[in-house]
């Protein structure tokens, strides 16, 4: 049997997307350290795709341990999800983030070479582009970051990309994600971060749950509609079936290809917090606040190559992904320390 190994598969992107991956007949295993995810969400993954991922509980930074499954299992590519991703605590702990980011994603492709693997979808980031020149934002644009976390991204981007150049048998498809939002629709499986979150959909929710009582909108003053930041949200759902593609389209090419996972519409705070209103029927207090250092106006994504050359284009609506993202929350209070 050949193998689909899913680094980071418990958290929030990587759950959703080991489902769609089972659900393709696919034959998953699931590698996380649990540091940002719970043992929880397995049985709820089974459940949803009546279909059992082996999962390995470890870290990509272990290489005896990525040894040994490589030598248990036929494992053809890796779906790399594994990673620290809060901003802030980037800018307070650089050397946890490159460690952990870059470190362990040359560990892990040490051995995918060593075993012949040489087939990666990595998850990076629509932080790459910095504060774009313009919007719509184009695969080539300029890259640059501003703080440790993007700067890990962009270095993992660079790492892959001579590495291909190195050895023409290496196939990397480099999926850059703008800002992912929603879960899915069973209410089962969803976002959980682990302290107050720093993104804006979940600090939503969060709200209108009662667990945090109000929203700070960071900022009305920027050159947009309202002047509140406008970002392109995407439905984890269809972030996942992205990563479908992207494996299945790792057998039909060699090189390295990037391509941003966005709707290409940009929303701003206020519309989300309206929107989320009058989908939910639920009140979401809010103040204006100063922007918050490092936030850019607006940033939403071209995805037309993904859709000519990946076979892939988002088809959830804004309403959409705020149904889901509450339902899992209404559901899921306490996120999954609830059934832990
Ligand atoms: P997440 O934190 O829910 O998932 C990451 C998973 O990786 C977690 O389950 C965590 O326990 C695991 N992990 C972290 N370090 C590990 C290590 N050294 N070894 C093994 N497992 C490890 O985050 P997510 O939102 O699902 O993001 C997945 C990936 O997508 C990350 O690489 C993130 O940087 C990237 N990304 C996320 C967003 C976003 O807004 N969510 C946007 C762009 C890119
Ligand atoms: C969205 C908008 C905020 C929280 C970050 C990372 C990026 C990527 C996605 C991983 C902005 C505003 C937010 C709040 C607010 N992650 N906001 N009050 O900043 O676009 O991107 O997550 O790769 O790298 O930087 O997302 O959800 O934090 O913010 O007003 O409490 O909501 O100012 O305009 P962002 P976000």
């Amino acid at each position: 049997m050949k193998y689909t190994l899913v680094t980071g598969g418990t958290g929030f992107i990587g759950s959703h997307t080991v489902i769609q991956l089972l659900a393709q007949e696919r034959a998953v295993i699931i590698l996380d350290n649990l540091s940002n995810s719970s043992r929880a969400v397995l049985p709820r993954i089974s459940s949803l795709s009546k279909k059992e991922p082996l999962f390995v509980e470890g870290d990509i930074r272990d290489k005896a341990l990525l040894e040994s499954l490589f030598e248990q299992y036929e494992i053809e590519s890796v779906v790399h999800f594994a990673g620290l991703k809060a901003v802030g605590e980037s800018t307070e702990k650089p050397l946890m983030y490159y460690e952990n980011n870059v470190w362990g994603t040359i560990n892990l492709c040490q051995v995918m070479a060593r075993f012949g693997c040489k087939s990666i979808v990595f998850s990076s980031s629509a932080t790459v582009y910095g504060d774009p020149a313009s919007v719509p934002i184009k695969e080539d644009f300029p890259t640059s970051t501003t703080n440790p976390y993007g700067a890990s991204k962009l270095m993992v981007e660079n790492i892959l990309q001579d590495l291909q150049a190195s050895d023409p048998k290496w196939k990397v498809i480099l999926l850059r994600y703008f800002n992912p939002i929603g879960a899915h629709k069973s209410g089962q499986i969803g976002e959980d971060p682990a302290d107050i979150p720093n993104n804006l959909l979940p600090y939503v929710t969060q709200v209108a749950v009662g667990k945090l009582a109000q929203l700070s909108v960071f900022g009305d003053d920027y050159p947009t509609h309202d002047g509140t930041g406008v970002r392109d949200y995407i439905h984890v759902e269809d972030l996942a079936a992205a990563h479908v593609c992207a494996v299945d389209k790792l057998t039909e090419f060699s090189g390295t290809k990037i391509f941003n996972l966005g709707t290409g519409t940009g929303y701003s705070v206020l519309d989300i917090v309206k929107t989320f209103e009058q989908v939910t029927g639920e009140k979401v207090p809010y103040s204006i606040t100063p922007r918050r250092p490092g936030d850019i106006a607006e940033c939403f994504a071209d995805a037309s190559l993904a859709r000519t050359e990946l076979g892939w284009h988002a088809t959830r609506g804004l309403e959409e992904m705020l149904e889901d993202a509450w339902r899992w929350q209404s559901q899921n209070p306490n996120g999954y320390a609830d059934s832990e």
